[in-house]
């Protein structure tokens, strides 16, 4: 029989490994908690057309990265790729448009594409992710974006660059959208052939070409950024200048692109030279007609979403502290009642651990040191001997007196 691997593209979660996560969960829990967020979590998986409608037919995502499987009775089911769609659908579907707006709601679950694996990027990979919605006021867009920042720099993310850009309304980019095919199929000769190939599905994605022939092309395209009303370009001023008066660095991006089809108006991504090839850390933007389109109200919302994995590559390594244990309890022959010291003693809300693997006292000892406990207590009986393995000292007590003499300690 072969050898049983995780699948390709996955990973284990070990216990350290869980620790420093504990650790980023925490961190991002008092930060927008005490800004308003509330955490949702919704089903891994959800009728496919969900993100079919919500994340866009012509994406990556919806075209080829998707596991979907039939539910057995026909419908067609899809692990969730990313959360904003089911975050959508979620507030349709409680009519949180009733609540006071905007609704501002967070997560940290796992999420599940069929891409290629490599360094940064996995087949199911975690993120912790904000939406704000019903709101189209420019401060919740920077609210969300200086949130993020605070949130990178608290955990030591290193290096990291802000790009910031707007994708103005429907109408500004469709028109966009047939200038830029035009002068894409007026250089068709000097694009890769992938571009070539996605001027009708998808022109925009030609900025985000590595090719050298295309890149040259696209430094000369007509630029959406440009183009704006005035209404989203007053919207996106604003935006800019409550970052820059928040202190919040950032760079214009005009190029900037995303892998989902329902951002409007402000769009963003930070990424870390920490990083190799996959440098995005996190990234969001506007969604303005997202819910519309999944059958709600008209709702506006922003949002954004960032790879747990790559925060921990990209922030410096912080060695988890070993959970403090107040007592080890040791025993030669009284095994049972070290047993029952142990269940008081957890009752009583210490942290205390028992031998478990057949030690000698000897080995138990050093155990209790190598796991760092303060305490050890050798049962026999009814009788114990405590030993302060900080102050270097033992006394001789009876085993009921014990726990009260710990938790006075
Ligand atoms: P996204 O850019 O597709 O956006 O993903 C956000 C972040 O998730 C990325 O910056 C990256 O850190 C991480 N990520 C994405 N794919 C992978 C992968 N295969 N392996 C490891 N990490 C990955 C969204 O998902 C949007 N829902 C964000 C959003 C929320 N927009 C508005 N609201």
């Amino acid at each position: 029989m072969s050898k049983l691997t995780a699948p390709r593209g996955t990973f284990d979660i070990l216990p350290e490994q869980a620790s420093m996560r504990a650790e980023v969960e925490r961190t991002a829990r008092e930060l927008l908690e005490a800004a308003g967020y509330g955490r949702i979590e919704t089903p891994t998986f959800e009728a496919t057309e969900l993100f079919a409608r919500g994340v866009g037919e012509a994406t990556d995502i919806v075209q080829k990265e998707m596991y979907s499987f039939d539910d057995g009775g026909g419908r067609s089911l899809t692990l969730r790729p990313e959360g904003t769609a089911p975050v959508c659908r979620a507030y349709v579907e409680h009519g949180m448009h009733k609540l006071p707006q905007p609704v501002r709601l967070y997560y940290l679950s796992s999420f599940f594409r069929a891409e290629r694996p490599q360094a940064g990027r996995y087949r199911q990979f975690w993120q912790l992710g904000i939406e704000a919605l019903g709101s189209v006021d420019p401060a919740v867009d920077a609210e969300t974006i200086a949130l993020l920042a605070t949130i990178l720099a608290r955990l030591g993310v290193s290096d990291v660059r802000l790009r910031l850009s707007s994708l103005g309304s429907p109408d500004t980019r469709a028109a966009y959208r047939e200038d830029l095919g035009a002068y894409l199929r007026a250089h068709v000769d000097a694009l890769a052939p992938a571009v070539r190939e996605r001027i009708e599905l998808n022109p925009l994605r030609a900025f985000d070409s590595d090719d050298p022939g295309t890149r040259e092309v696209m430094a000369g395209a007509p630029r959406l950024l440009d183009r704006l009303d005035a209404d989203d370009a007053a919207h996106f001023a604003a935006v800019r200048e409550l970052l820059d008066r928040a202190g919040v660095a950032h760079e214009i991006d005009a190029t900037l692109v995303r892998g989902l089809d329902y951002y409007t108006r402000t769009l963003f991504e930070f990424t870390s030279d920490a990083l190799g090839a996959q440098s995005g850390v996190a990234g969001g933007g506007r969604y303005d007609g997202l819910i519309e389109q999944l059958g709600g109200p008209p709702t506006p919302g922003i949002g954004w979403a960032a790879g747990i994995e790559r925060i921990l590559m990209a922030s410096a390594e912080r060695p988890a502290a070993p959970p403090a244990l107040d007592l080890y309890v040791a025993f030669e022959h009284a095994r049972a009642d070290a047993f029952a010291t142990l269940t008081d003693a957890r009752a009583a809300g210490l942290a205390a651990q028992m031998e478990l693997a057949g030690r000698s006292l000897k080995g138990q000892l050093k155990q209790a040191e190598r796991l760092g406990a303060r305490f050890v207590a050798v049962v026999e009986g009814e009788s114990v001997r405590l030993r302060d393995l900080r102050a270097g000292t033992e006394e001789t007590m009876p085993r009921a007196a014990l726990v009260d003499r710990l938790v006075a300690a």
